[in-house]
């Protein structure tokens, strides 16, 4: 049974780390962290160290790591439960009682788990042994599907004479499986009718491979039944919260960046069939915010591979309004849209893996691209339509709720329409204008997603200097003291430096910089819409500056320190941890 966060966090706060573990390892104190021989191993030289203010100890020797819980739980070998007793005991808290509702439904859900359990294996065992089902085995590997594929999905056909509605009820009770949505009351007949009956069953599992729904399809062409029918939801199943396959793909995270969202169970097996296994499916909803944070926690890439048909691209511009409001740095979504008829698994069938991998890579469209080619094929070269169509385009990167995301994705799109529209962008149609010479827009969004914020906030002190030059040359003390972090950064800086210090005559607008390197700078620097309103103001200017300077200088002494930190915990070395204290000593003046 869960316990409740806040509970845990209570016990937490009320326990240093360090007050647990020097009930068992003798610690001193060294600095910020404790020392110790490690409980792990025999060992002479400590390397078992405590952090109470990030709440964990971690091993050098063995990599062990972890808070209060996991330390009881490795050190004296018990359970989670008996770890957090012991430590509620000891903080002064009572232990938790778990109440009448927590109890029923961690029932509920063990019954409900139970339930899908025994009839998942049910059918995929009689499947795969069972002679009177080999017309439907028949059907699969008609498909060309491998035994194998069959397994791994636990695939099942449901018989349609054979009703599990009495065994399950003796097991489970009535009422679980009463509510489990497998069955339905009948009422003419006063029975429970097994709503899978005569169809290939597809079980839908939790991420940690619980099966908790079904999705059924028929093997015969039958206009009186739907192809594809799914368990209703209940309790225990949200539709919008699951995706197909999440639980099998999520492991390849490790080794693989994408992950492609298909529309069906087939194309998510077919896909898997021909070796491309890092696929869901959503269940036929359009696609919510919380399956994008699901696959955004394992994936940086989502790929969303709807049917090249007319149904697909409509799904396809749904979902990608929806899910452009979720956009993260560092993470992408991608449109891949099959030739017209195909779906994934037609199309992997006939040509592969190795032609599927290659037409993701040469046909994907990224999201931002994809919405703004839509709009683009609505819109006709008259100034309503036109007006209409930045219109549209404004409210979707208004939706954005990333503000770095939203401010890139807006201008990526004023630069597209000012591009369509040279005579209005002579003037001052669009707000920023430069952004349209970068034709190169595939990579815009990229290339932000990988910035860091070290080189944002850089990019943006250079900008200033750039677009202020004779303001610099006047006050150049105002640039001592900085610390660049990139070396990138910090060379430009000072060849910047040496012009206003050397040079009397400067043109801006031949800088002896590298142009890609100008445009980057141009491109992200974040402080350019701001810049525009204060170049007059010397003051306001001055103040900025030194906002941004002292902001570079934190970014810069966090960073070290965390280096030092890494390195200290390994040599535990007097110097490094004189240096860390000084460093300290700045961040605190800072
Ligand atoms: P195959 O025809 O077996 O290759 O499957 P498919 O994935 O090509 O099927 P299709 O493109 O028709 O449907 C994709 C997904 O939409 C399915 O996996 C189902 O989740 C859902 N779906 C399709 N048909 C129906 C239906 O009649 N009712 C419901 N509720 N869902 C359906
Ligand atoms: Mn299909």
């Amino acid at each position: 049974m869960k316990y409740p966060k806040e509970y845990l966090d209570e016990i937490k706060t009320r326990l240093k780390v360090s007050n647990v573990v020097s009930k068992y390892v003798q610690l001193k104190k060294r600095g910020k962290e404790f020392v110790g021989l490690s409980p792990f191993k025999n060992e002479k030289t400590p390397s078992f160290t405590v952090n109470d203010d990030k709440g964990f100890f971690h091993c050098f020797s063995t990599s062990e790591h972890g808070n209060i819980f996991d330390f009881l739980m490795k050190t004296q070998n018990l359970k989670f439960s008996e770890a957090v007793k012991t430590l509620a005991l000891q903080a002064g808290m009572r232990p938790y009682t778990f109440s009448k509702a927590d109890e029923d439904r961690e029932k509920a859900w063990k019954e409900y788990t139970g339930i899908y359990s025994e009839y998942v294996n049910f059918f995929h065992n009689e499947l795969l042994n069972n002679p009177d089902f080999k017309n439907s085995l028949d059907y699969l590997k008609n498909r060309k599907l491998t035994l194998d594929t069959i397994k791994n999905f636990k695939l099942g056909y449901v018989k349609k004479d054979l009703n599990l509605f009495n065994s399950l009820e003796k097991k489970f009770g009535k009422k679980s499986v009463k509510e489990c949505g497998i069955f339905y009351f009948d009422e003419k007949k006063n029975i429970y009718v097994d709503r899978f009956r005569d169809r290939i069953i597809f079980p839908i599992n939790t991420i940690s491979s619980l099966p908790i729904a079904i999705g059924g399809r028929i093997t015969q062409k039958n206009s009186f039944y739907a192809k594809y029918i799914n368990s209703p939801e209940t309790q225990f199943f949200k539709k919008g919260n699951n995706l197909y396959n999440i639980d099998r793909a999520r492991k390849l995270s490790n080794k693989l960046d994408q992950i492609f969202l298909v529309e069906g169970y087939m194309d998510v097996i077919g896909l898997n069939n021909h070796g491309v296994e890092n696929c869901v499916a959503s269940l036929g909803t359009a696609l919510t915010e919380r399956q994008i944070s699901i696959l955004n926690q394992f994936f940086n890439e989502i790929v969303i591979c709807f049917d090249g048909d007319e149904s697909g691209y409509k799904a396809a511009v749904r979902a990608a309004e929806n899910s452009i409001k979720e956009l993260k740095p560092e993470k992408q979504i991608s449109f891949l849209f099959l030739p017209n008829g195909e779906d994934p698994d037609t199309f992997i069938s006939k040509n592969g893996k190795e032609t599927f991998i290659k037409y993701y890579e040469t046909n994907k469209i990224a999201i931002h691209e994809f919405l703004f080619e839509n709009l683009r094929k609505q819109t006709i070269n008259s100034p309503t339509s036109l007006a209409i169509f930045e219109k549209k385009l404004r409210y979707i990167s208004s939706c954005i709720k990333d503000q770095y995301i939203k401010k890139y994705i807006l201008d990526f799109f004023l630069g597209k329409i000012s591009a369509l529209t040279p005579n209005l962008s002579k003037g001052k149609q669009f707000a920023i204008k430069h952004i349209a010479s970068l034709s190169s827009t595939k990579q815009i969004f990229n290339e932000t997603s990988s910035i860091t914020k070290e080189e944002l906030q850089e990019f943006s002190i250079l900008y200033l200097i750039i677009n202020n030059f004779n303001f610099f040359k006047k006050n150049v003390s105002i640039l001592d003291g900085m610390d660049f972090i990139t070396i990138e950064g910090g060379n430009i800086f000072l060849k910047l430096l040496e012009l206003l210090k050397f040079k009397d005559e400067v043109n801006t607008n031949r800088l002896p910089i590298e142009t890609s390197k100008l445009v980057k700078i141009n491109k992200f620097a974040s402080v350019k819409h701001i810049s525009k309103n204060i170049q007059r103001d010397e003051n306001k200017l001055k103040e900025i500056f030194n906002e941004m300077k002292k902001d570079l200088k934190n970014l810069f002494l966090e960073k070290r320190i965390s280096q030092l930190e890494s390195v200290f915990s390994k040599n535990m070395d007097e110097n490094t941890f004189n240096e860390i204290k000084e460093l300290k000593k700045l961040q605190n003046n800072n």
